[in-house]
């Protein structure tokens, strides 16, 4: 959700603005409905802060500009406790002249009877945040303490729910601390300067060297120094580790969008996902795992937990899986997951999948599962993050940074890794399964070439997008996996273009969505290869016939060479062949190219639609 920078710099310069704004810039993807910054600046705290857009916050700095300092935060809001207006933005206040600046990520979930606390010993508030309650219970802290780490200290403990905290203290320049719990924050080692970020995107035009912290930690850095301790005060240590990407990954390189950018990467993210994780002879290898073979092999039951594209991800995995392993595999959204009842017990594997590693539905369900006893693999693509530090192991995905709120390289890296981990698993098992798992190792190694066959193809469905602009209504249809990819397709739909999209199951048609259909109602259809078992290609074909015979325009994903489609297709847009389980990877890409362009030609913001943010850490 929000996005949170913290910056201390060698003594003698002025970039701490600088470096808090570009952060702020990079970090914008996690939440942009206001921004603000402190500095300290000579014997007191400065702020601005602005609701909107960070070109707000720009121009208010550019109107009334703010001092050179080496000592700065900053943050990017997405709306929790109060609206988006400029006193609701971050940074907060608190003590007397206002000499502490606090920002906040997350939800304090006892703030209520803390504020009411605060009220009645005579506290002001000026606005409606959760994050002031902090910001005033830091300050008096420090009143006592005259330290901003122990203050800090202090604080916590008193807070319930899902936090990242940093503050500044005009009394201690040269000084930003941190908190965690549940909440990402990690730290950028500089050379005379350190940073504190969301995640890494806030420091890598600086720094690639990185340190994760734990959950229940407090971070102190000054430009030579980082300072570990527990909530309970005691010392701690943070993990250093090199950041494998850099800072021209985190940026456009010249496409309209990141979406467009993250697209066109596809071929790529899955590349790089299968890379070094077989043997010569084909034989998967994922040490990395570090989970014994024999644990991986008394595993009985299957679950995977995601939210929105991450979980479409697991339904794509699940026919695969089941397929590869005669493992019952479920899915279930993360959050429905946590609060009911799941039989979950020592032989059963949980399998997280997350693109950012901080959804806080993924993690809680994670936790519930640790509790149960489960073994709990995180499938992630962003190092450092919570979700695999709280997993017994982790299988990364290689798609780099996903900037973009819509997810889609990441989708396909996830799916990739989750096949990876089922293939592991009958490869396990020995017998057959074992060598279909060779056998689909070596399609596998194919698909990225196939994926920039569709990508070069795109120029029909942009154009049919851009004619389909005033659309109302999409409907998607898919049977077996392009279920999943019908589901994923809709999803991209509503979040960019705001346009009502459902997907269902091809099958299920006629058990209610078929009362949709009207004349002129665009539907796309996504049809299994002529190959796919149980003649499931002829019944989506009938379903084709079905929709067009009431009105329906047919927009028709179907493999190449696939002509019994034709007479009932408005549109037919071809993918390449390749066998059932692989074609996800490729049918989903014209829907996300179809959702990017159709909402630009609307002439919104793909990057970062209304009301959400990349990184949900808030349940
Ligand atoms: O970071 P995660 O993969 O855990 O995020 C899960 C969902 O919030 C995410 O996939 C969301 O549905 C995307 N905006 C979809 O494009």
């Amino acid at each position: 959700m929000c996005g949170i920078v913290g910056y201390v710099g060698p003594a003698t310069d002025g970039t701490a603005l600088d470096v808090v704004m570009e952060g702020l810039a990079r970090l914008e993807y996690r939440g942009y409905d206001s921004a603000g910054i402190a500095v300290i600046d000579g014997d007191h705290v400065a702020f601005r802060k602005r609701s909107g857009k960070l070109v707000n916050l720009r121009d208010e700095i550019t109107g009334r500009p703010l001092s050179a300092t080496t000592t700065a935060i900053g943050h990017t809001r997405w709306a929790t406790h109060g609206g988006p207006t400029d006193d609701n933005a971050h940074p907060h206040l608190g003590g007397p002249e206002g000499r502490l600046a606090l920002i906040h990520n997350g939800i304090i979930e006892n703030f209520h009877s803390l504020k009411t606390e605060l009220l009645a010993q005579g506290v002001t508030f000026a606005s409606e945040t959760d994050t002031e309650v902090a910001a005033h219970l830091v300050a008096a802290a420090y009143e006592r303490t005259h330290d901003l780490t122990a203050a800090m200290l202090a604080t916590v403990a008193r807070l319930h729910g899902a936090f990242t905290l940093l503050a500044i203290h005009a009394d201690q320049p040269g000084v930003v601390v941190g908190a965690r719990r549940n909440s990402p924050l990690v730290v950028g080692l500089g050379d005379g300067a350190n940073y504190l970020g969301s995640d890494v995107a806030a420091f890598i035009g600086h720094t690639r060297e990185a340190m994760e912290l734990g959950q229940d930690q407090i971070v102190t850095i000054t430009p030579d120094s980082v300072s570990v301790i527990g909530f309970d005060g005691t010392p701690a240590q943070g993990r250093r580790y090199h950041v494998d990407w850099d800072a021209a990954a985190a940026e456009k390189g010249g496409y309209p969008s990141f979406m467009a950018k993250e697209i066109d990467e596809q071929p790529h993210a899955v590349a790089d996902t299968l890379l070094g994780r077989t043997k010569d002879d084909g034989e998967l290898v994922l040490d990395e795992l570090r989970v014994s073979e024999d644990a991986l092999r008394a595993v009985d039951k299957i679950i995977i937990v995601a939210c929105g594209t991450a979980a479409y991800a697991g339904m794509v995995a699940k026919y695969a899986i089941e397929h590869w392993t005669r493992i019952p595999c479920e899915v279930e959204l993360a959050h429905e997951f946590r609060y009911r009842d799941p039989v979950v017990n020592g032989t059963t594997l949980v399998v997280s999948v997350s693109q950012s590693g901080e959804t806080m539905d993924t993690l809680m369900a994670v936790k519930h599962a640790n509790e149960l006893g489960a073994l709990t693999v995180s499938i992630c693509n962003t190092h450092g993050s919570t979700i695999p530090r709280e997993s017994d192991a982790v299988l990364y995905t290689h798609a780099g940074p996903e900037i973009a709120v819509a997810s889609t390289k990441a989708f396909l890296a996830q799916i990739t890794a989750c096949y990876l981990l089922g293939l592991y698993l009958a490869q396990l098992r020995g017998g057959t399964a074992a060598d279909e798992a060779q056998a689909v190792m070596r399609e596998l190694r194919e698909v990225p070439d196939k994926i920039q066959t569709v990508l070069d193809r795109m120029d029909r469905v942009r154009e049919i997008a851009r004619f389909m602009a005033d659309s109302r209504s999409v409907l998607f249809l898919g049977r077996h996996v392009g279920f999943p990819v019908a589901l994923e397709g809709a999803l991209k739909l509503k979040e960019l273009a705001y346009i009502h999209a459902e997907g269902f199951a091809a099958g299920e048609l006629k058990h209610g969505p078929i009362a949709l259909i009207e004349p002129g109602q665009p539907v796309f259809v996504i049809v299994p290869g002529p190959d796919t078992p149980h003649d499931l290609h002829a019944k989506v074909v009938s379903n084709i016939q079905e929709i067009r015979a009431r009105g329906a325009r047919t927009l028709v994903v179907a493999q190449d060479g696939d002509e019994a489609v034709v007479p009932f297709a408005d549109e037919v847009i071809r993918v390449p062949r390749t066998p059932p389980l692989l074609q996800p990877l490729l049918t989903v890409v014209p829907l996300q190219v179809f959702a990017c362009q159709l909402a630009t030609a609307k002439g919104l913001d793909v990057d970062q639609p209304r009301n959400l943010a990349k990184s949900v850490t808030v349940e």
